[in-house]
């Protein structure tokens, strides 16, 4: 039975695997680990049905057949455990969960948990855990009238019409997935902050908000708050919001001061500025740095971090002007700034230069910025990648991205560069990622669309885990692995990871971009964005496609190390995937296949399809094993899928062959 309010989190009863002691030991510290015996108690309860007797202890007693909770205080032991991390022990008369601090024991519970839902434990098992981000953010871009930008599965769960509304029950249950995947901060309103949201930061919204924050505390999550940089002139009534400017600088301080009364262990702010309308210090001619180090100035006291996007371009761009590209845009602005932000600014860059597009490639800043702490931003909700009606499983994207490789230096790959900052390396210290969860009971729209927000938390814990391993241990918890649920589990897992490659595969051709309907993002809309002002340009003809961002193009390319600027210069070993974002192409260019880029594109729109209904088919398959509401709602929106599916791929084939006149060389049908 699976209940998709539970997600990943279903407790199913389970026989215990070893004998099971009947009190738990925990040792005294805070509210976290409080928490964590709550959990767990909790947890083993619905589990194994057995009622734990959790007592508080200063140090252990020993020869004890229990379960201990203990922290890991012994200084200048060799193997002291890492910050966040926790061990597990099962030994003959004992469990041991033994962490480094507070969270690692919440970590370490949540562990516990999974491996015995899997059926996992076993005696003399020993396993050592830290995260390697130190920072895993989710970001709400959730509004003050509930509704959620880009967001699709229902609305707000902190606000409705124009305030804080929300339910503590369903808060709690949403910081326990969260923390059971090891997040440990979370921003709670939209990046564009617009009309009621300015107010977040007055007293009557402040104290609603430390309402939440008191909630994620107990599970180790600290709140950001996303702020808006013209705030001094808008709230506060003054001329001006120039970060250069004594009366602005002396507003955020006290501003600050007010906001950390009531949230004294507030991360710090979110800051979207100069971007897509939203006000910032080009308007007063100052720099981000400016901007940006006068805000981390009036947190530092309290303990706080400035996050400031660098999703910064120009979006009032013309169509005409092929000069400029907005692919260079967030590495034009911020490389020169290197080395002049305060040491608590974190610039959180998109993992691409564009926006969280199907294919692109990963941004160059990663690898190229040494004296700036710099975290990865990524998107769960599906933008450009289905709406959650579509599948696209995005652990799949993540594992591209982690495997890149800067060239910069040695272990330069993305996953190597995962460390806490250190001046003159370029160390990423985390991720932020745009989450894709609303007041619908599964949390998630489509069902399946859990798997990436299970995944998103156990790939930056661990970047070393492939999409195939998450999506094996997702299915698992949540399908189950007793009889009939094996099998569910098993095409659950199946289907998600064909499923990115399938949505690629319909989508703009060879890392395009953009073929999307303008404004809402789904479906396909070829030349939607192609005399508009936002920069994204394929720039199709009769002949060619492509933009060419080589050296003789746009010069993109100089951007990365001379390693992968060699790399992307040449349409020959270019990875083909991007041949598209990189060079201009005729129709005719042939490709490692042998074949010409156009028959390409054609393959690729009618295998996507035809994967789509392959999915479908493996997911109808379950009909008679799954509960009718899960099966039926995944099932609806494979159906809607398969309608969006074949629009790619009609309009995308249609289009090209209407340009070029050159058919599909099996003679599939191409609409004319
Ligand atoms: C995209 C998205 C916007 C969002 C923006 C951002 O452009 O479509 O809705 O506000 O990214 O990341 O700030």
């Amino acid at each position: 039975m699976l209940k998709e309010y539970d997600c990943w989190l279903q407790y199913r009863k389970v026989t215990a695997q070893v004998n099971f002691p009947k009190t738990v030991f925990v040792q005294k510290r805070g509210e976290v680990t409080d928490n964590a015996a709550r959990e767990f108690a909790a947890g083993i309860e619905r589990l194994l049905g057995l009622k734990l007797a959790v007592k508080q202890i200063k140090t252990p007693p020993t020869n004890d057949n229990a379960v201990f909770l203990l922290f890991d205080d012994k200084e200048g032991k060799n193997e002291k455990l890492k910050t966040e991390g926790f061990k597990i022990n099962i030994l003959q008369n004992k469990i041991l969960i033994t962490a480094a601090d507070e969270n690692g024991l919440l970590y370490g519970v949540y562990r516990f948990l999974s491996l015995l839902a899997n059926g996992e434990l076993k005696y003399d098992l020993e396993i050592s855990e830290s995260p390697v981000s130190p920072l895993r953010i989710i970001n709400h871009w959730d509004n003050f009238d509930g509704t959620i930008e880009r967001g699709y599965a229902g609305n707000s769960l902190f606000y409705k019409n124009g305030n804080f509304n929300f339910d503590i029950k369903r808060i709690e249950d949403y910081a326990r997935l969260l923390a059971s995947v090891g997040i440990n901060r979370i921003s709670i309103n939209n990046v564009n902050v617009r009309d009621k949201a300015k107010l977040l930061i007055t007293k009557e919204y402040l104290s609603e908000a430390a309402k939440l924050a008191a909630i994620f505390r107990r599970f180790g999550i600290r709140l950001l708050l996303s702020i808006n940089f013209g705030a001094p002139w808008s709230l506060g009534k003054l001329p001006t919001s120039d970060p250069l400017d004594a009366s602005v600088a002396a507003w955020w301080k006290e501003r600050a001061a007010l906001i950390y009364k009531y949230i004294p262990d507030l991360a710090g702010f979110l800051v979207k500025a100069d971007s897509e309308g939203e006000p910032g210090p080009f308007q007063y001619n100052r720099t981000h740095a400016d901007g940006a180090n006068m805000l981390a100035k009036a947190v530092k006291p309290f303990g706080g971090e400035i996050i400031w996007r660098c999703f910064v371009y120009n979006c009032q761009q013309d169509w005409r002007d092929k000069s400029f590209d907005r692919a260079r845009a967030s590495y034009d602005h911020f490389k020169p700034l290197d080395g002049s932000f305060d040491d608590n600014v974190i610039l959180q860059i998109k993992f691409g230069p564009y926006d969280f597009q199907v294919r692109e490639p990963v941004s160059p800043l990663f690898g190229a910025l040494t004296k700036t702490r710099h975290i990865m931003e990524l998107q769960i909700t599906q933008e450009y990648t289905g709406h959650q009606i579509d599948l696209c499983y995005l652990p799949s994207v993540w594992q591209d991205i982690l495997e890149f490789d800067t060239s910069h230096g040695q272990n330069s790959k993305i996953m190597d560069l995962i460390k806490p900052y250190k001046e003159g390396s370029s160390y990423i210290e985390g991720f932020a990622a745009v989450v894709n969860v609303g007041l619908d009971n599964n949390w998630t729209g489509h069902t399946l669309a859990q798997a990436n927000l299970y995944g998103y938390g156990r790939i930056i814990w661990n970047p070393c885990l492939t999409a195939k391993e998450i999506a094996k241990e997702w299915s698992v918890l949540s399908f189950g692995k007793e009889n009939t649920e094996q099998k569910a589990a098993q095409i659950a897992e199946d289907i998600l990871l064909k499923s990115y490659r399938a949505y690629e595969k319909y989508n703009a051709p060879f890392g395009v971009c953009f073929m999307v309907t303008p404004n809402s993002h789904y479906g396909p809309n070829i030349e939607g964005y192609e005399f508009s002002r936002w920069g994204t340009y394929h720039r199709a003809d009769a002949k060619e496609i492509g933009i060419d961002r080589t050296k003789k193009g746009t010069g993109y390319t100089g951007q990365y190390s001379p390693n992968n600027e060699s790399i992307y210069e040449d349409p020959a070993v270019c990875p083909e995937n991007q041949l598209l974002f990189f060079h201009r192409l005729k129709y005719d260019f042939i490709m490692k296949n042998g074949k010409t880029l156009l028959q390409n594109i054609y393959d690729n729109h009618f295998e996507g399809y035809d994967e789509a209904v392959s999915m479908t088919e493996e997911w109808k398959s379950l009909s008679k094993i799954l509960e009718k509401d899960v099966y039926k709602s995944v099932l609806s929106r494979f159906e809607r899928q398969l309608v969006n599916a074949r629009e790619w791929r009609d309009q995308i084939n249609t289009y090209f062959f209407r340009r070029t006149g050159i058919g599909d060389k099996n003679g599939r049908k191409i609409f004319d």
